[in-house]
């Protein structure tokens, strides 16, 4: 009896068939590649993390690129120190443009990611603190693929600072009112729509209703293909889904864009967004600010000289002066007619957003405006109740989302 098999002798490789030759050296040789394959990624891992680790101050958060993407994944802004965002901008060197609320720096992050770094001034300035705490909060709750978003903030003595994705091509305001080079008008149409998108979403889809309160073309930031993101919810508020408006003290938005009820004591409701927004439609279709004095005195505030076109029935002569080729004028008119239904006197006259994006791809009829300044020149307007309430009924805000609705989920009552 043999108690233990015998290893395989010299000659047993020889003796062996072709067949089992060949079947013999390819596993060898696939384990060996496994073998080699394993140590390899082990050593890329390790080297990954190293590098990571020696950009990084101790203090600051973990930056590894599948964090910062997965916490991005997660809607989590991160917190920076002011050393962290000092080094990011090669010490606040490169600046972008200054607002109402402080300077843009450009700036990288250690993973390599590009950033635009917004540092807050006079941090005693109560409205100063009042925004960078609604911008956190209610931007890191938000995504939506047009609007801007907020990576992360710094929150320190020495420095407030909000820190958001970089936007290539930077506001739209430089490419209708200075660029010598104009956008095409495909562009501008996308723009538009996808601007109009980004709002409906803040009104009507997200978990609580934000309101802008500051639609401008320097708050539509374009990427690199230009489409555009909405940037700056510093005047948002996170509105009360059970209160049907918001009551405001001081004064908000920009002149020529903020809505009549913004600084009347009237009630102010998300529509004051689509006023400005309206007022946003005007120059993006006309390629010129609303209000230019250099223009003949009829055409000097455009609204105005479109309503009066629109009235006497020579819109078209308006579209010409735009320069607006054959092609696009009656989507041209289509966006003129929208922006004279959004910047309406009254807001309940204004449409919703949804019906606005809806009006301007063209998915249903645009009836013709009323007169929306009866308030600053006289006359009446005449409207059809039926057309009026198709315009500007809209759903009562619902309580379920989108992403609600995909998962099938419910508000407990
Ligand atoms: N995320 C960004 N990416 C690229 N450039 C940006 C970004 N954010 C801001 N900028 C640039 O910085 C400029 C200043 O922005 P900022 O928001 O401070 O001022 P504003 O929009 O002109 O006024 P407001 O204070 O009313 O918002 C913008 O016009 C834009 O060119
Ligand atoms: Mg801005």
């Amino acid at each position: 009896m043999d108690p233990l098999p015998h290893p395989p002798s010299p000659d047993f490789f020889a003796s062996m068939p072709i067949f089992a030759k060949v079947i013999f050296i390819s596993m060898i040789v696939i384990v060996v590649v496994l073998l080699i394959y394993t140590c390899f990624r082990g050593y890329i891992a390790k080297t990954d993390k190293a590098s990571v680790a020696c950009t990084q101050d101790s203090r600051v958060q973990p930056l590894n690129i599948d964090e910062f993407l997965s916490d991005i994944e997660k809607l989590k802004p991160m917190m920076f120190t002011s050393q962290q965002l000092s080094s990011a901008t090669s010490n606040f060197s490169y600046k972008l443009g200054a607002g109402g609320f402080g300077k843009v720096y450009k700036g990288t992050l250690s993973n390599g990611i590009n950033v635009a770094v917004k540092v807050l001034e006079g941090r005693s300035d109560h409205r100063i603190e009042a925004q960078f705490m609604a911008e956190v909060s209610t931007i890191g709750r938000t995504h939506h693929v047009n609007l801007v978003r907020l990576i992360g903030f710094c929150f320190e003595e020495s420095m407030t600072a909000l820190v958001y994705e970089y936007m290539e091509r930077g506001s739209l305001d430089k490419f209708l009112f200075t660029c010598k080079e104009k956008l095409g008008f495909d562009k501008l149409q996308k723009i538009a729509v996808g601007t109009a998108k980004a709002i409906a979403y803040l009104h009507e889809e997200c978990q609580e209703r934000i309101i802008h309160y500051d639609i401008k073309p320097g708050n539509i930031l374009l990427d690199r293909s230009f489409s555009p993101k909405v940037a700056d919810f510093g005047l948002a508020k996170l509105c009360n889904r059970d209160a049907t408006h918001v009551t405001m003290t001081g004064g908000r938005g920009t002149p020529g864009y903020a809505a009549p009820e913004l600084w009347m004591p009237f009630p102010i409701t998300h529509k004051c967004d689509i006023y400005s927004y309206g007022m946003l439609l005007f120059e993006i279709v006309g390629r010129r600010r609303n209000l230019e004095m250099s223009f003949p005195e009829s055409q000097e505030w455009l609204p105005r000289w479109v309503w009066e076109k629109f009235e006497k029935g020579e819109i078209e002569e308006t579209l010409m002066s735009f320069e607006i080729g054959e092609e696009n004028k009656e989507v041209a008119e289509r966006m003129v007619l929208i922006a004279l239904w959004c910047v309406q006197y009254k807001p309940e006259l204004r449409p919703c957003m949804s019906n606005v994006v809806k009006m301007l791809e063209g998915g249903v009829e645009i009836f013709p405006p009323p007169n929306p300044f009866t308030h600053l020149i006289g006359g009446t307007s005449v409207m059809d109740s039926q057309q009026l309430k198709a315009i500007t009924e809209e759903e009562p805000y619902s309580e379920t989302t989108s992403t609600m609705k995909r998962f099938e989920i419910r508000v407990d009552s």
